[in-house]
Order: structure tokens, then sequence, then C-alpha cells
């Protein structure tokens, strides 16, 4: 018998604690099932929690699964900048007879990006491209983190443009080109802070500025502008080099990666996609008006369909999906399966 280490790590999907032991419970069950352990072989278990996690800590989500007499510590993990969010990693060390590369360690759920080397799918890009309010970004995010890959939000990234002419007061809805002179001095940076992607304009963060109504319109307004776009395609483009990525935006499929192994055209009627903004905006304890929203909903619709430069279109290879009578774990559940299937066909 040699005493080995088990590696393994997981995401939660809420800092709760029930999001914490069902996230811990699979990894530990996965980790037993998959090197045939029994409670007798495991020495000590080992977990380490990223500073996000503060509801419950996975130590006692083992104790409530009967492993009892092992003995079991949780620490906090020192941050990494840019690591994973809400991320649990164990250590279990174990007796075995088996030769150190029987081991199997494992990475699930939004853990899998830390070895991708040890997954077992084939990862391809996935591009999802759609109009305003069709849920894009909440559904890519959550895909992305329940499938182990990287999400980027394009929108954020014209956004961050629109906010730099706010700022510095240039009425790009009036005259979007008036931005043109500015484009040398706008500094973007895309960070990866605990799993999610925040926008850094110069060295300030405006995570939550961009998601103003204001900086949605001032954003359409500068995608009209062809510099514009060649800057930010060639960003994204640099960010999706490695693969493993789900991209969302207006011209995903057809000009930033015309190659994605699965393209998506997720759409929404306008009425569905005014009141899911409508709600969002009401639970933030933000007045506004379904009217008004609709009219912002076709202004965009217009301006991004029908600009001269990359404008909003299906990609000819790309699947339609309308949501308008689906719900949100409706669309995750439908996205995931095309993904698993385009993974299939790549592996
Ligand atoms: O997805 P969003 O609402 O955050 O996007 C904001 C605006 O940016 C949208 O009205 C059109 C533009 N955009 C674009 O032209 N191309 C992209 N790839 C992403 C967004």
């Amino acid at each position: 018998m040699a005493i080995r280490a088990v590696r393994g790590a997981t995401t939660a999907d809420t800092n709760t604690k029930e999001a914490i032991f069902a996230a811990t419970e699979e990894l530990i069950k996965e980790i037993i099932r998959a090197n045939s352990l029994a409670d007798d072989d495991m020495i000590d278990i080992m977990f380490t929690v990223t500073s996000d996690i503060t509801a419950a800590f996975p130590a006692a989500a083992v104790r409530r699964m009967g492993i009892t007499d092992v003995p079991l510590t949780d620490t906090a993990a020192p941050d990494i900048d840019g690591g994973l969010g809400m991320c649990i990693r164990v250590l279990i060390h174990i007796d075995t007879d088996k030769p150190r590369s029987d081991i199997k360690h494992i990475y699930q759920k939004g853990a899998k990006n830390l070895r991708p080397d040890l997954s077992s799918h084939a990862r391809i890009s996935v591009a999802i491209d759609g109009p305003a309010g069709a849920g894009k970004s909440s559904v890519a995010k959550r895909v992305a983190q329940d499938m182990g890959y990287i999400y980027i939000d394009t929108g954020a990234m014209y956004r961050t443009v629109g906010v730099y002419g706010l700022k510095n007061g240039i009425d790009v809805t009036a005259d979007p080109q008036l931005i043109v002179p500015f484009l040398d001095d706008i500094k973007i940076t895309v960070n990866y802070e605990n799993g999610s992607q925040r926008m850094y304009l110069g060295g300030e963060d405006v995570t939550d500025r961009i998601r103003e109504n204001d900086a949605a319109m001032a954003a359409s307004a500068v995608a009209t502008v062809a510099q514009v776009r060649s800057r930010l395609v060639a960003m994204q483009q640099d960010m999706s080099r490695r693969g493993g990525v789900i991209m969302d935006g207006r011209d995903i499929g057809t000009v930033v990666l015309p190659h994605a192994e699965l393209k998506i055209y997720l759409t929404a009627s306008v009425h569905e996609r005014a009141m899911r903004r409508y709600k969002e905006y009401i639970e933030k304890g933000m007045e506004c008006d379904l009217k008004a929203l609709e009219q912002d909903v076709l202004q965009r619709d217009h301006q991004d369909m029908n600009r001269a430069v990359n404008p909003l279109r299906q990609a000819d290879d790309a699947v339609l999906l309308d949501t308008s009578d689906m719900d949100f774990e409706q669309s995750v559940a439908a996205i995931e399966d095309m993904i698993r299937k385009a993974e299939s066909g790549r592996a």
C-alpha cells in the first residue's frame, strides 16, 4: 500500500448552504466512485474555498454524507487575481495499492477550466448572437459555469466605449462618428475576477455603469462605427484563441468566430424581451416604463440590424433558438444539449 493524493475541484452556483452542500457532495461522490474508495481508504480530506464562499463549509457536507471518521479541514484559499469564483478545492490522501497514474482527479462544473487537460470532453468555441434582451448573456453565463467554458460578453466592450462617450460629453447617439478621434485614448481592459467578467475604462471599474440604459443606447450607436468594430473584434479574437469559450454578441458567428463549432441565434419577441428587461429593472428597484422599453428594444434592433458594418444577422450555419415561450432553465438546458452534441461531434 502507498499513500497517494487525489485532487478535485468544483464551483457552487450561489453562495448558499444548499448550493455548497450540493456541489461538495457531487464532487466527493464522483471522487469516491471514480477511484473505488471505501471510507477506510481515506486518510484525510482537506478543503480550500475561495473567499466569496461564506455561507457554509464543505466539511459539513461530507459529515452529512455520513463520512464521520475521516479527519477534515476547511481553509480559505488565497485570492488569485482573475481566478475562479465560488470554487471548492479538495485534496484527499488515500491508502491505495494503485499506481499514481491510475488515480482519477476530478474537476467539475466551472472548475473544469482549471484542468482542461483532464476534462473528458472536447472543448469547442460557441458563438451566440441575437437581438438585445434575448437573454444571451444570462443564459450564456450560466451555461459556461455549468460546462467549464469561459464566457465572453462582447456587448460589454461596446458599452464601455459608449460610456467613454457619455463621460466625456461626446454625443454619440446624435453622431456616432464623433468617437473616432478619441479611439486611441480609450483603454479597455477585460478582467476575470472570481469567475465573472469585469470591465475597466482606463483604470476605472465600469462594470455596473455600463449596465445603465444610456450606456446601452450609446453602445448601439458606437457599434455602427467601423473603426470601433475592427478594434473590438481584434481583441475578441485574441481572447478566444485557446477555444473553450462561449462568446455572445451580434456578429460572433458571422465575423468574430466564423469557424465556431456551434453557432446559436438566440431570439425572442419584442414584447417578451422588453418584459424581461422590465422585470430586471423592477427587481433592482429602478423605475421604468414598459412601453418605453419596447421602443428602446425596437430602436436597438433597427440600429443593430441595419447598420452598414457587420449588422446583426443569423449566420447561415447558426441554429435558431426562439425563447419567447421558454423560461431561463429551459433555455439553458436547450443550449447545453446543443453543446454536448457539438462536443461529441468533435471528440
Ligand atoms: O448585448 P448588449 O446589449 O450588451 O450590446 C450592447 C450594444 O453593443 C448592442 O446594441 C449592439 C452592440 N454590439 C455589437 O454591435 N456587436 C457585438 N458583438 C456586441 C454588441
